[in-house]
């Protein structure tokens, strides 16, 4: 299976890939030391990349960002951020990618678990996580030619503890082979539509 992989690179993302590069062709893809050089939060940029590398049969993004702050400190523009990049981001990863991916194609999305269970600061990152859900329920109502679409929504992982664990005041961090098993799961199984939980 040739699998795009974009946030290859990062702390889930290189998990991931590395367990699909047992088996499958695998193409990275980020703003920086990746195979394919992508900005999801740039349409012209998500274009580009599908001209170079169509026909993939699984396109997978664990990338996109939100700003984290107090409500009371969070601008308009600040919003944007994540409306730009974590949701319409990965919102135009399908728009696009649909005319480009082969039949049969899965799209998985990633989320968290913010979308059920927010924490202090996550007005922004909380909405989109739930925005994103909502997108990818009525996307699986309309996408052709037997393409699917899922979401991981994974708790705080076990390999970002130390970074946000003070965020998440009693949350369990999640096992990352957990984590890479709902993203096998979105591939390779036949799911779609669906939000696929992990929790510890
Ligand atoms: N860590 C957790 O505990 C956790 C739990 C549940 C959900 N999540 C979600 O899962 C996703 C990944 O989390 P993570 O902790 O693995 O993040 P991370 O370590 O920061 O990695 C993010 C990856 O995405 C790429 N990226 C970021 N913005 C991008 C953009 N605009 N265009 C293209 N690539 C971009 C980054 O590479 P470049 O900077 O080179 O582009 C990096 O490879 C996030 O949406 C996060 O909210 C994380």
């Amino acid at each position: 299976m040739n699998i795009l992989i974009v946030g290859a690179n990062g702390t889930i993302g290189k998990k991931v890939t590395a367990k699909f590069s047992e088996k499958h062709n695998i193409t990275t893809a980020g703003r920086n030391g990746a195979e394919e050089v992508v900005d999801i939060s740039d349409a012209n940029s998500i274009k580009s990349m599908f001209e170079r590398i169509p026909a993939q049969d699984a396109v997978i993004c664990i990338a996109g960002e939100a700003k984290w702050d107090y409500f009371k400190d969070l601008t308009e523009e600040d919003f944007h951020i994540g409306l730009k990049s974590k949701l319409m981001g990965q919102v135009n990863l399908v728009h696009i990618g649909k005319d480009y991916v082969g039949s049969n194609a899965s799209f998985t999305l990633s989320t968290g678990v913010l979308a059920d269970d927010p924490v202090v600061m996550t007005t922004s990152a909380a909405m989109v996580n739930g925005a994103i859900h909502s997108f990818a329920k009525a996307a699986a109502l309309e996408l052709e030619n037997g393409q699917r679409i899922n979401v991981v929504c994974s708790g705080l992982v076990e390999d970002s503890k130390e970074k946000y664990e003070d965020y998440f005041p009693g949350h369990d961090p999640v096992p990352m082979p957990k984590v890479v098993n709902a993203y096998v799961k979105s591939v390779l199984g036949k799911n779609n539509g669906e939000i696929i939980r992990v929790s510890a």
